[in-house]
């Protein structure tokens, strides 16, 4: 039972239920946890961080179509598996929907200044599947195309630099019809020819490209019985078969971006990377941490890095493991220019253990802290750790956090202000961490804060807000929270304000 949880990947949902390391039937933690502190990598001290980050360090905010753009029905947009799920009655927790949002397909020139008034230089915006091929594949709808190319313009005659990610979860509906979505192979050959098509066109603009948002959240919670769109409740098999599916688009896309690209396009995947942090800071604990991020993040991220699956995860799956092939595993191990990771939660505490796994997860107290959304716990030493893991285990070229940030409730006072206090207690911290990777140098280059602006907050509809700027989902206006001023300053210092 040691690796329950591969074969069914990890959501921050589902995590945040089986976080104990009972649960999962690993080791219990041994006395090893006492063992003497040390320097870190490099032999920098813990607090060697404070010199700020290193020049060139691009601070940007990201957002994602379905959440923020609405205008669903314009300009030929198909329909995605997220309109069709938003609008199944009790699927979104205070019965909103996306058609709306944050309106930021007809505002996005008002929000490319609101990110040039913070100082940021990055956007990492998705491109709308169904905006550029309603049904899947076949016949392109030009006009969908060009929001983003009139998105991308906007951002550069602003000195931003636009990060284009091709899909997050609004999968063209035509697709789940015809084919059973992600279930199908052909959906990610589909994905394949949609990234090529939107390389060839926007990489004379857009440099950098991530393929998929979250395949650890999107699988499990669409696939598998969560809270997200398709609401499948698939068997384990064809759940794994699902996530084979998402990595061999991930590969196509990267083949098609190279292929369609102009020269120097980069591209890598933006995953929510399971963090596995140290309980304590020993020499032994941080290599268990480093042996159970390779294997708790198997079934993609390991996968794409080192082009096979590890014996730990096959054995554990046994006959329910996906059927894949020598020429699949080339495909997702195709070379990338940089990891993305999205870093909100430490997924587990561990320890050395002397057995063959060589680590043993910890449970969680109840009492842990966390933010006002219950799966996010809050410890900083997950952007520390994070990075650090990827570099070490898979000595990437460069990482980009793709997103980190946090919700909060967020209520103006009576003086109109959003007082997000605990929003900024949580980026500083976080950021501090982050600073003590890149002094050590981890090699992140860059940080897109999530998000810019409240949005449609997938199953928690409307009400969950992780914006900078608070929306008023009546009047679409956008007003600056607290947290607006800390990171313009962290920007303009280059380190944590
Ligand atoms: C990430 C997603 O998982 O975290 C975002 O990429 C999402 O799209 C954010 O909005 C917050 O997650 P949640 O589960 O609180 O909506």
């Amino acid at each position: 039972m040691v690796f329950k949880v591969f074969s069914r990947g990890f959501s921050r949902r589902q995590l945040a239920k089986v976080a104990a390391g009972a649960a999962l039937g690993l080791p219990a933690a041994s006395a090893r946890t006492g063992e003497k502190s040390v320097l870190l990598g490099s032999g920098q001290p813990r607090g060697a961080a404070g010199a700020g980050f290193p020049g060139g360090f691009l601070w940007g905010t990201a957002t994602s179509a379905f959440q923020v753009e609405g205008a669903v029905n314009e300009d030929g947009r198909g329909p995605s598996i997220w309109d069709a799920f938003a609008h199944r009655p009790g699927a979104i927790v205070d019965r909103s929907n996306a058609d709306r949002a944050s309106d930021h397909y007809h505002r996005y020139k008002d929000d490319v200044a609101l990110m040039k008034a913070m100082g940021a230089r990055a956007y990492r915006f998705s491109i709308a599947w169904p905006r550029v091929f309603p049904d899947g594949g076949g016949e392109p709808n030009p006009k969908g195309l060009d929001f983003y190319n009139r998105l991308v313009d906007e951002c550069l005659a602003h000195g931003i630099t636009p990060f284009a990610t091709l899909y997050h979860w609004d999968l063209p509906q035509a697709l789940q019809d015809r084919v059973g979505g992600w279930e199908s192979r052909d959906t990610a050959k589909a994905f394949g020819d949609y990234a090529g098509y939107v390389a060839a066109r926007l990489s004379d603009r857009v440099t950098n490209f991530f393929t998929i948002n979250e395949c650890g959240r999107f699988v499990d919670a669409g696939y598998g019985g969560g809270p997200d769109a398709p609401g499948l409740k698939l068997s384990q098999d064809r759940v794994n078969q699902v996530r084979h599916h998402v990595a061999l688009a991930h590969g196509l896309a990267v083949q098609a971006i190279r292929a369609h690209g102009r020269t120097g396009t980069k591209v890598g995947p933006a995953e929510n990377i399971v963090v596995c942090v140290p309980a304590i800071e020993t020499p032994d604990n941080i290599r268990a941490a480093e042996i159970a991020t390779r294997e708790m993040n198997a079934g993609y991220l390991t996968a794409i890095l080192e082009g096979k699956y590890t014996s730990a995860f096959l054995a554990y799956a046994g006959a329910n493991a996906p059927k894949f092939t020598a020429e699949d595993l080339k495909i997702i191990s195709s070379p990338v220019d940089y990891v993305g990771i999205n870093v909100y939660t430490p997924h587990y505490y561990v320890t050395a253990a002397d057995d063959a796994h060589g680590f043993a997860l910890l449970p969680l107290p109840a009492s842990f802290p966390h933010t006002s959304s219950p799966w996010h716990k809050i410890d900083p030493a997950a952007l520390y750790w994070a990075p650090r893991h990827v570099a070490k285990l898979w000595g990437p070229k460069a990482i980009y956090i793709t997103e980190n940030g946090t919700s909060s409730s967020d209520q103006p006072t009576a003086d109109g202000q959003v007082y997000d206090l605990d929003r900024i207690m949580v980026l500083r911290s976080y950021l501090s961490q982050l600073q003590r990777a890149t002094a050590e140098g981890v090699p992140v280059q860059g940080y897109f804060l999530w998000s810019l602006l409240d949005n449609f907050e997938w199953s928690d509809g409307l009400e969950t807000r992780y914006g900078l700027y608070r929306v008023d989902f009546e009047t679409l206006k956008r007003t600056p929270k607290l947290s607006v001023s800390f990171y313009r300053e962290v920007i303009a210092r280059n380190a944590v304000a």
